[in-house]
């Protein structure tokens, strides 16, 4: 008898610790994030990497070159010497920074904090590069690969924390070039981008597609010469 009762006072005690436990647990305020520690995180799993920084061969394949990290394609490197193909969309050079395509060679930018790469922007203006597809959200508009469409439908919160994180790093002084696509190409993406923020940010419905051409009369064959 004593000893069931030792025995129900020791398994009270442990659900009373229990639920002191689970207790304090749920009072403990989760401590605010520092946004700069999100951006790290959301530019990691964004992969802006894995086309803003160079690439260089290791023994477990290509990986980017965490020196050079975001500094965009380097100032001075030869442009993609191959023709492409009829059936290529793409052709780049040694490091993945380069994309020649049939309408003309993009190269990849520095988002680092030196002024030849962000330094000279507000956050504004990254945002709305980011909601626009055009450079500082004004200018002309951005190119494949940047798939910007997909980064602009984040949060206010996530856009800046990327921000954040993209000042604190190290600046590297490295001069992009422009694109060399010709511009009515360049007109023509920027209605594109416009169409695309409709669709992807705005989830407007696309715009229908054009009728349906009717069909062709069916015209009576003319009958082929009988041969003789
Ligand atoms: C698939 C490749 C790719 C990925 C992934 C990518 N970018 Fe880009 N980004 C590019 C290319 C290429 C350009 C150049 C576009 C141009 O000049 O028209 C660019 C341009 C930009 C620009 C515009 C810079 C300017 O000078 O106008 C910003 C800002 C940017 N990227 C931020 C990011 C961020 C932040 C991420 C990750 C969240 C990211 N990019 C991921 C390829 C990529």
């Amino acid at each position: 008898m004593i000893r069931k009762m030792i025995m129900s006072v020791c398994s009270v005690s442990v659900v009373l610790l229990v639920a002191a436990g689970s207790a304090a647990a749920k009072s403990a305020k989760p401590a605010k994030e520092d946004p700069a520690k999100r951006g790290e995180y959301l530019v990691m799993v964004g992969g802006c990497n894995d086309c803003h920084t160079p690439m260089k061969m290791t023994p477990i394949g290509p990986m980017p070159d965490m020196e050079r990290m975001l500094s965009g394609h380097p100032e001075g490197q030869p442009d993609p010497a191959s023709t492409l193909g009829k059936n290529d969309l793409v052709a780049s050079g040694p490091d993945l920074t380069a994309w020649k395509f049939p309408f003309g060679i993009n190269y990849v930018r520095n988002l680092t904090p030196d002024k030849t790469g962000l330094g000279e922007w507000t956050e504004a203006q990254f945002i709305k590069t980011l909601r626009t597809g055009r450079h500082q959200g004004e200018g002309r508009a951005l190119l494949p690969p940047m798939p910007w469409f997909n980064f602009g439908g984040m949060t206010d919160e996530d856009l800046k924390a990327i921000w954040a994180y993209l000042r604190s790093i190290k600046p590297i002084k490295n001069v992009v070039p422009d694109p060399k696509v010709p511009p009515p190409v360049l007109e023509q993406f920027l209605k594109n981008n416009a169409a695309i923020v409709d669709i992807v940010i705005n989830h407007k419905a696309p715009p229908a597609p054009p009728p349906a051409a009717a069909p062709a009369p069916a015209a009576a064959a003319p009958a082929a010469p009988a041969k003789k």
